[in-house]
């Protein structure tokens, strides 16, 4: 159990360090770092300052009240996120600068202007309207990336009723769950959309949650593929017919900076999943901030951000971020490998790209396929690099950095939550000297900590808790309907501070490495190892493509770290490899780290966002019952990775 032992030993030394470009920095967004101080000094004027640039029907009487853990921002502000989005650029001037380049999987391609986006956001909001769906009524989006998806939350925000995008890989059943946890009246779904070549039935889908959800009174669908899907016309109505008939004209309403924006559900530790709930204001401030610092978003830019929308990144960092921000942007529906696997560099080359952001396990993805795919395309365009979603290891980020960013593009990489809501931990990349592997510092505004068992701070040098010492505008409101997990899950721990679920060490310099989630930290004979960097320190050696690590237990030890690992094309699975790989994870952190157990196996098990399903490899490390596996991306290699780790060769 993580929380018994002190601190996370300090375990990978990274000693290459990268200044940010000096002409990068003389252009950047930010540039002076006295901004970390003026934050610190006064952190309610600083957020109102931020505040002060949008526009607001009424200013908020203060800006902040805190009574922990509920926390209130710009208290009786009234705004609509969307008129700061779309009215406000195209009232200035900016109505013809395209919001967004899509392409869809197969090679269609729309350009969706912000007047235009403007417009489709009114009559969307106009059809909410008219199949009565009023300010504070909650609305399911389950989408595939294509434009409407976007379209469809602004509508809701328009007229004040709260989304809760479910991610379009989600099953029906988990479709449902959410919708009854929120009580959703209207579901907006699609015939489908286009994933390597095939198209998933969200339709379906819906279908089965509109039986299963007495709260659900319609569903608006959007014609994407055209294929066949069963129709009902007392509870399906074509997106497109619906907008045709509807009024382009449509008044933001006004609502309290509190409001609730949306929902987000998100796992946690029991089986049901957490409604976050984000509200308008703090919310708003925020996201334009850290996308504004962080990106050193510029007018010029062509900025893609590769993550769903149906994640927190989408929801911050495709749609209100940049478009609070008057960003152009790329958006792309369809997998990375269709119809071959250059097809984001084709994107990048084609758009002119200048700041791609995306997740490690895509770049360990991408480097197992070989650099000649980047190599055949033309990335000069690009000028900053970012990651999110989970610690990026050394070498991956070295890879990012020199086949992708050319060695010229600063890259960021940027911890945060689906809680947290903005990016929290990141190099602004005209001030941060970066370290490969490193989130580097808090943003200006975050007092984050690292703290051991009993709340107090840790040493330079050492690991720990990730606690968020202050609060911050776009921190989660609460979980919908359960205040006590609230509390519980955030607050309880060590009171008064947020607590992350992370383990994190900070090194001499003060600079923050995370580890993980801290349920993903092993202890093996009194050693506290980060599964991360074991992980790092495998991938690290040149045959291995990706690797996951657990901690199993072991009678002697506690615990003992079982390594499941994909080798790179073209390299065997010898037992001669197996010891190797154990040398080199001795070697680089010291013997007791090494694997007791390597699995050797074409692929890892992981969730449709991607991340790597530890829990599994756990499971199958200790022998137990397998949970429910629907949810994964590829539930096949589970019984292909048991059968290999029941018969492990690297058993000592
Ligand atoms: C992990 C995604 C290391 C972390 C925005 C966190 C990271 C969880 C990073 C949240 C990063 C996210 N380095 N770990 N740069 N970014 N994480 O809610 O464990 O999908 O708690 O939000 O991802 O995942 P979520």
């Amino acid at each position: 159990m993580p929380g018994e032992h002190d601190a996370i030993e300090n375990l990978l030394a990274e000693s290459r360090t990268f200044p940010p470009p000096p002409e990068f920095t003389a252009e950047a967004n930010v540039s002076d770092p006295s901004v970390y101080d003026e934050a610190a000094e006064d952190l309610e004027r600083f957020w109102e300052r931020e505040a002060s640039q949008f526009h607001w029907y009424r200013e908020w009487d203060s800006v902040l009240h805190w009574e922990p853990p509920v926390a209130q921002w710009f208290l009786n502000g009234t705004t609509n996120i969307t008129h700061n989005c779309l009215d406000r650029h195209v009232e200035s001037g900016g109505g013809e600068k395209v919001a967004f380049h899509w392409e869809g999987e197969p090679g269609d391609t729309r350009t969706i202007t912000y007047s235009a986006l403007l417009r489709d956001v009114c009559k969307a909001a106009n059809v909410l309207k008219r199949l009565g769906i009023e300010t504070g009524d909650r609305v399911a989006i389950y989408m595939p990336m294509i434009p409407e998806i976007i379209v469809a939350m602004l509508a809701c925000a328009r007229i004040g009723a709260p989304h809760t995008v479910v991610f379009g890989g989600f099953s029906a059943d988990a479709l449902v769950d959410r919708i009854h946890d929120c009580g959703a009246k209207l579901i907006i779904t699609a015939d489908g959309g286009w994933r390597r070549g095939q198209v998933t039935d969200l339709k379906g889908a819906a279908d089965q949650a509109f039986d299963d959800a007495p709260t659900v009174d319609m569903k608006l669908v959007v014609k994407r593929t055209g294929h066949d899907i069963a129709w009902d016309d007392d509870q399906d109505i074509w997106w497109h017919e619906a907008m045709d008939a509807a009024d382009e004209q449509c008044d933001p309403v006004e609502v309290d900076s509190e409001h609730m924006l949306y929902l987000l559900y998100t796992s946690g530790t029991t089986g049901k999943p957490k409604g976050i709930k984000h509200t308008t204001g703090g919310y708003m401030v925020g996201t334009a901030s850290t996308h504004r610092w962080v990106f050193d978003i510029k007018p010029e830019d062509v900025y893609w951000c590769a993550a769903d929308v149906g994640w927190v990144t989408g929801h911050s960092y495709i749609v209100y971020g940049p478009l609070l921000n008057h960003t152009t942007s790329v958006m792309y529906e369809g997998t990375p490998d269709f119809p071959d696997k250059d097809r984001w560099w084709d994107i990048i080359e084609r758009y002119g790209v200048s700041i791609l952001y995306c997740a490690p396990t895509a770049i360990r993805m991408f480097m197992k396929w070989g650099d000649e795919y980047p190599g055949s395309r033309d990335l000069s365009s690009l000028r900053l690099l970012g990651t999110v979603g989970e610690p990026i290891n050394p070498e991956a980020w070295m890879w990012y950095r020199q086949v992708i960013g050319g060695d010229r593009c600063p890259i960021v990489d940027t911890w945060w939550q689906t809680e947290t809501g903005t990016i929290m931990i990141s190099p602004l990349p005209g001030l941060t000297t970066t370290k490969p592997g490193s989130a580097t510092f808090p943003l200006p505004g975050v007092d984050a900590d690292v703290v051991d068992d009993t709340g107090e701070s840790v040493p330079l040098g050492h690991g720990g808790y990730l606690v968020l010492r202050k609060p911050w505008p776009a921190m989660l409101r609460g979980i919908y309907g359960d205040d006590e997990r609230y509390y519980e899950t955030y607050w309880s721990r060590f009171p008064g501070c947020y607590f992350a679920g992370d383990g994190a060490k900070r090194d001499e310099e003060g600079y923050l490495w995370l580890l993980g989630r801290v349920d993903d930290v092993m202890n093996v004979s009194g050693h506290r190892i980060s599964t991360t960097e074991v992980e790092s320190a495998l991938v690290e050696h040149d045959a291995v493509a990706e690797a996951a690590v657990v901690g199993r237990l072991d009678a002697v030890t506690g615990q003992a770290v079982a390594a499941f690992v994909v080798l790179r094309s073209g390299v065997d699975g010898t037992d001669a490899m197996l010891d190797e790989l154990r040398s080199h994870v001795a070697e680089r952190i010291g013997p007791f780290a090494k694997p007791k157990s390597i699995v050797f196996t074409p692929d890892l098990p992981k969730t449709r966002s991607g991340k790597i399903m530890r829990r599994l490899l756990r499971d199958i490390s200790e022998d137990r019952q397998l949970g429910d596996v629907t949810t994964l991306a590829n539930a096949d290699i589970v019984a292909e990775i048991s059968d290999k780790a029941t018969t492990s060769p690297g058993e000592d």
